[in-house]
This record gives structure tokens, sequence and C-alpha cells, in this order.
């Protein structure tokens, strides 16, 4: 369910069927001329590495209030910070994640690497983690304001595609009005794929040695190649010297080592960084038992993992609706306007556990299953339950231990806009369509210091008002940008 659409377009909607035709082809051929692709997907989801295509995007930039996306891009280094204590508080993820590791096996088995890590006394000299929150602008209540769908702390993608989704859009706002255009001030800046290439660059620096390279750890082949290679790249132009090699997980496992001083050697390489754009979810590492050495053998390694395992246990559905308690930020942060300010994107968030207070969640779903959505502890889009699916869930699950491996989360009413879909080779039309806007954050941090803790641009991804679940690489949104307004 959303609301009416209430926020002006970029420009005057519909556009003329002459003016849509001619700004469509040209999208597609910007996109493609300047790298805006995506590994071509058949129609039975198979990917082919021969050939490639634009990525899905809107014709046009997405309106966003400006005050709402200026506030979300200024609370990305508090957000950093809250993460970060976070992931540094040995009592508050063991006591949080208790109840779901019990019957979540994924959980469990990345909490048992966790736990392997205290109890041997292993911590990183070096961490580095990308992560995105993202965010839709929900107008259930009197006025729009901008709640938290989730925070990623692991393989945040897009960034490297995200920037130049602004210069495509100044280029088809430019074609269509001309001499008229005037609308430099409303297209943000995207700095996504410099700075996270530098956020890398600053890990691989701070690990000290030049010979040592970055492992990017992917699936392979992978539809959103070129997303990664723009950041590989961009960390080269930085520094010429670095070497990056991509390796899939097993792969890891097998041709891994550590040295007796903890230094880790793939292929005879020593590495720096550990760059996960692979292992969120369980298929992941259905390959067997080598990927999980992977993880293991770089966990325990002198290398960056970005994520380290606390950061990526961080990231789970469960921690954040444990932040969204009462009085839980501020365990974590001090300044109560800031405190307000995150707590204010909070939707309200429920534990299912079998006690009086899950029992009475699940009978919150159960009785009203449009105002909330039903949430594994997964990752990547696809997971989640609404309405009809939800209410079954929910009641299949009565009285089942199992049900502790979800969260219950109220609906967002996102903002409705209109925007064109520039997909395959579908007609363009006019959709009424919703926004989910992610910003970057990057935090490093060397033993107990902060060394990076930025701001680091933003991701637009718009969807068809009737699609429930929004991930890009699973072709329900599109990319964009945002028109601030
Ligand atoms: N509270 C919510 N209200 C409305 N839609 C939601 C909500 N939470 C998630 N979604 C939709 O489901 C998608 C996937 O949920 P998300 O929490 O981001 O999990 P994932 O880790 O799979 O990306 C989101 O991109 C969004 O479109
Ligand atoms: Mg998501």
């Amino acid at each position: 369910m959303a609301t009416s659409s209430s926020l002006e377009p970029s420009v005057p909607l519909p556009l003329s069927p002459d003016i849509l035709n001619d700004l469509q082809e040209s999208s597609k051929d910007w996109a493609l001329t300047h790298g805006l692709v995506v590994m071509y997907m058949s129609p039975d989801q198979i990917c082919c590495p021969d050939r490639i295509t634009y990525v899905p995007h809107t014709l046009l930039p997405s309106p966003i209030p400006r005050q709402l996306f200026e506030r979300m891009v200024s609370l990305q280094p508090h957000i950093n910070l809250l993460m970060h204590r976070v992931a540094e508080d040995r009592e508050f993820m063991t006591s949080a994640l208790k109840s779901t590791i019990k019957v979540d096996d994924f959980t469990a088995k990345l909490f048992e690497i966790y736990e392997e890590m205290h109890q041997a006394g292993f911590t990183k000299p070096v961490k580095l983690t990308l992560l995105r929150s993202d965010y839709m602008i929900d107008t259930s209540g009197p006025q729009q304001v901008m709640k938290q769908v989730e925070i990623n702390t692991m393989a945040s993608s897009f960034g490297g595609l995200a920037a130049n989704l602004t210069h495509l859009h100044k280029y088809n706002l430019g074609l269509h009005s001309g001499a008229q255009s005037n609308f430099e001030d409303n297209l943000p800046k995207n700095e996504s794929l410099e700075a996270l290439a530098e956020g890398m660059v600053k890990a691989w620096q701070l690990y000290g040695r030049t010979e040592a390279v970055v492992c990017y750890v992917v699936c392979c082949p992978e539809q959103n190649i070129f997303d990664q290679r723009l950041l590989e790249f961009m960390m080269k132009k930085k520094v010429p010297c670095i070497r990056v090699i991509r390796r899939g997980l097993s792969e890891m496992g097998k041709k891994g080592h550590l040295s007796e001083d903890r230094r880790l050697f793939v292929d005879g390489l020593e590495v720096a960084v550990v760059y996960y754009r692979v292992g969120y979810v369980p298929s992941h590492f259905c390959c067997g038992e080598k990927a999980w050495d992977a993880k293991l053998l770089a966990e325990k390694s002198l290398a960056v993992t970005c994520p380290s395992i606390d950061w990526h246990l961080a990231g789970t559905k469960k921690i954040q609706q444990e932040l969204s308690r009462p009085g839980v930020l501020e365990k974590f942060l001090d300044d109560p306007a800031i405190i307000a300010d995150i707590r204010a994107t909070f939707a309200g968030q429920y534990h299912l556990e079998l006690d009086e207070e899950g029992d009475a969640a699940a009978i919150m779903g159960i009785r009203d299953p449009e105002r909330y959505v039903l949430k594994p502890q997964r990752e990547g889009g696809g997971n989640n339950f609404f309405g009809d699916e939800l209410m079954q869930t929910l009641t299949e699950l009565q009285g089942k231990e199992e049900r502790a491996a979800y969260i219950l989360m109220e609906r967002i009413h996102p903002q409705v806009i209109s925007n064109y879909e520039v997909r395959g080779n579908q007609p363009v039309q006019l959709k009424d369509m919703v926004s989910e806007l992610g910003i970057f954050g990057i935090f490093v941090s060397k033993s107990s210091d902060v060394v990076m803790n930025t701001c680091a641009g933003h991701l637009l991804r718009t969807k068809n008002v009737k699609i429930n679940e929004g991930g890009l690489a699973m072709g329900a949104s599109c990319m964009d940008s945002p028109y601030l307004v």
C-alpha cells in the first residue's frame, strides 16, 4: 500500500511520444558507452559472460525532498560509529543473537567463528567496513519521513555504478530541456566510486606491505562484475601498484594458507585486504566446507577482512531489531539529538521468540498482515514475507522455536512517484514507482583508533509500486538518482 504522488517530477510528465523515444534510445546508448552495464542474464536466469547489457535504470532522476536527503547524509558517520561500537560489544552481540543462533544454522556458523576469534584472543589490527544504510520515504504519518529499511555491513553493492547515474540523468535532462536546463543544484554529486575505492586503498596502506594484494571474493560468473571492476580500477587509478585478484570462496579455502605469523597467502600471494562480495547467504557456502575454511582462514589472519566477522554479524536483521528497542541506542551513542534523529528513522521492530513479547508480536502480524513485513536473517533480496504469505508463515510458526529466526517489522508506506523504467527490450512506459535511498559509509579503524569515518555517496533504487521486494540484483528494482526538491 502506498499513497499517491505529491512530489513534483524533474520535468513535466508524461513525455510526448517523440521525446520519449528519443530519450530512451539516447539513455541506453549513453549507459552502454559509459560502462553503466551488467552481464546479460537469460530468461532462465543464466548469466552469459560474453554478453553485456545496460543496467536497468529510470529514464529520469526521481524526486527526493532535499532536507530528508541531506539529513540522512549527515547522519551516516554517526551510524558508522554506532555500528562500530555495536560490533565491538561482545556482551551485546552475544545476548542479542542468542535466540537466533539456536534456530538459524547459518548465523550460528558465523557466530562460531566470532566466538573462536574471541576465545583465541585474535583481533584484527585494521578493520574496514563499507556500509550502506537504506531508507524509504514513509508517508503513513502527518509528514514525510525517512524510515530505515536495513543497514548493510557487507557486500554493499552498486557503489561503482551509482556515481555515473547522476551523469546519465544530467544528460537526459539536458536533452529534454535544452536551453531551459537549470537543474545542476537539484542533482547532488555522487562520490560513491571514488570514496569507496579510497576506503579500500586506506585499508591496504594501513596493512603496510606494498607487495600484498587485495582479494575480491566473488561469484563466477558474476552479473554485477562491472560494478566491482570499477572499484578495482579506481583503486588502481589512485595507487597504480595495488594488485587486485578475484577468487571464489571455496577457491580461497583450497588455495589459501596462513604463515606462522598469521599472514594470509592465496596462490602464493600475500593478501592485505579480503573484500567480500559473496558470503552473506547460505547458498554461497553450498559448495562444501572449503568455503567455510576460507572464512575462518581469512578471519584468523592479519589481513583486513571487509567486513570482519563482528561487523558481519552486526549487520544482521536481529541486531537492527535490538537497536530499535527503547534505551539501546543510548548504550552506544552520547549525543541525545543524534540519538533522537537516528531513532526517528526506525520503523517498529519486534522479535518473535517463544515468550510473551514474541507471541504478542506474532498475533499483531497475523491479525494485521498488511501493516508488517516478516524478515528472516537473510540478505540479498527476495526473502521477506508480505500480506497473506506473512500471515500464513506466522501461523505455521506458532509455538515453534524457529520463529525466533525471524523479526517482524512495521511496513513502510513509501512515497509514490512517476518515472519511466528502461529495462531490456521492455516498452518504456510511465509507471507509479517507489524509491529506496541508500547512503554509503566508510569506517576504518586501527586498534582502538578511528582512522576514517565518512559518508561515501549514495545509491537510489526505484521499483514498480506493485513489487514488494526491492533488490537490484534480483531484478525487482532499477538504478536511479535523486532529484532534490
Ligand atoms: N519495513 C518495510 N516496509 C516496506 N518494504 C520493506 C520493508 N523492509 C523491507 N522492505 C522491502 O524488501 C526489500 C528487501 O528487504 P531488506 O530488509 O532490504 O532485506 P535484504 O537484505 O534482502 O535486502 C527492501 O529493499 C524493500 O523493498
Ligand atoms: Mg536490502
